[in-house]
């Protein structure tokens, strides 16, 4: 199969465009002719080399996958050659206390496809059979892979960890990013108020086509504008994936009692903590890191039901994935950026 392979870490140079042996399901396990698959913040991290992982090499990128199943591994029942699918990214052992009570995101043996295995940068890929959920047909496969990784992370933020409420106002830092994006439409969904942030006018623009009540430029002046759309209360949600640059504002843009959702820090992770704010304002700060994945179900029918919509940059042809990292690493993307297959 042609694939876009790793043999080490570093910038989009060292994607290359190779010819591998198709892969074999194993027990479980299903093979995907991958038709279309998004890319993540996430797979420029991995690209670059991460403390903790280790890799084999060849390794394959890519988390978030269209396609259609091609090959049915020993003992895997409810699938079957052909079926459309799009792929759940989490992986986790299946049998411990987690996995079993419906938190497999918290099982220690958690990975994600295209980071702790291969994943969809590639005509095939093999996944556990439970990964498999029915591609939603009325969407073409770069929508259908361009919404399960960062509706899946921002449904956990805002529904699960923030339980967000009704009339609640929610600051949605870089909404034009995969998770931004999503976080948008759930928190319309759940009947908030959005204040959406991002770093072009551009980018602000499509956020208010989407249904952001209030759009700003992130940058210095970010909490007194929030103090001033909400009549000095501040935000009693913010979406926080950015990190190091945004993390004071988030603290201070809170409202008291307000709650801070992080999943991501873009700029960078040691952020200042000004406790100070976080006592006397009785703040909540809540991990976030994907979500179970029976929620991702939930995720799709809203997707069906047209209530969610997967929000599409460009797309690419699998050969020219090193320009796709360049489109995304130079921050001009409003939603996501695919790999198409022919
Ligand atoms: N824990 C989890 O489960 C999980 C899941 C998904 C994502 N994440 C994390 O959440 C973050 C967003 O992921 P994503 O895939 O949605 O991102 P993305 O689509 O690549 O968008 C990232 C956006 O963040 C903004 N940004 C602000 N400061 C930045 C900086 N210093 N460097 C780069 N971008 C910066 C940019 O928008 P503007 O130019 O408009 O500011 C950029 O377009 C990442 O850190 C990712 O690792 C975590
Ligand atoms: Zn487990």
């Amino acid at each position: 199969m042609k694939a876009i392979t790793l043999r080490q870490h570093g910038g989009p140079e060292v994607l290359h465009l190779e010819d591998l042996p198709d892969p074999t399901p194993g027990p479980g396990e299903v093979r995907v002719r991958v038709k279309a698959c998004a890319l993540n913040r996430l797979d420029l991290w991995v690209r670059g080399g991460l403390p903790h992982l280790r890799h084999h090499y060849p390794f394959i990128l890519g988390a978030d996958i269209a396609g259609t199943v091609d090959g049915i591994g020993g003992g895997v029942r409810g699938a079957k050659d052909g079926d459309e699918v799009v792929l759940n990214p989490g992986i986790s052992c299946g049998h411990c206390r987690e996995c079993l009570s419906g938190r497999d995101n918290l099982c220690r043996d958690y990975g994600i496809l295209g980071e702790h295995r291969d994943g969809g940068y590639a005509q095939y890929v093999v996944v556990p059979s439970q990964n498999l959920l029915p591609a939603p047909k009325t969407l073409p496969p770069e929508e259908q892979a361009a919404f399960p990784l960062t509706f899946l992370t921002a449904w956990q933020m805002l529904v699960r960890k923030a339980a967000i409420q009704p009339g609640e106002t929610v600051l949605i830092h870089a909404v034009g990013s995969g998770v931004g994006v999503a976080a948008l439409q759930i928190a319309r969904l759940f009947g908030a108020e959005v204040i959406a942030t991002a770093s072009s006018d551009a980018k602000l623009a499509r956020a208010r086509a989407l249904g952001a009540h209030h759009t700003l430029r992130a940058g210095e002046d970010l909490v007194d504008q929030v103090k001033k759309i909400t009549h000095k209360r501040g935000v009693d949600v913010v979406v926080e994936h950015t990190g190091a640059t945004t993390w004071p504002q988030s603290i201070l843009a809170c409202a008291r009692g307000g709650r801070i959702v992080t999943c991501g820090a873009s700029s960078g992770f040691d952020a200042h903590t000004d406790l100070r704010h976080v006592f006397f304002r009785q703040l909540t700060i809540l991990g976030s890191t994907m979500g179970p994945k029976g929620d991702l179900f939930t995720i799709l029918d809203h997707v069906a039901a047209g209530r969610l919509r997967p929000i599409l940059d460009r797309t690419y042809p699998l050969e020219a994935a090193a320009e796709a990292h360049r489109h995304l690493e130079d921050r001009s993307q409003f939603g996501k950026i695919v790999l198409l297959l022919s």
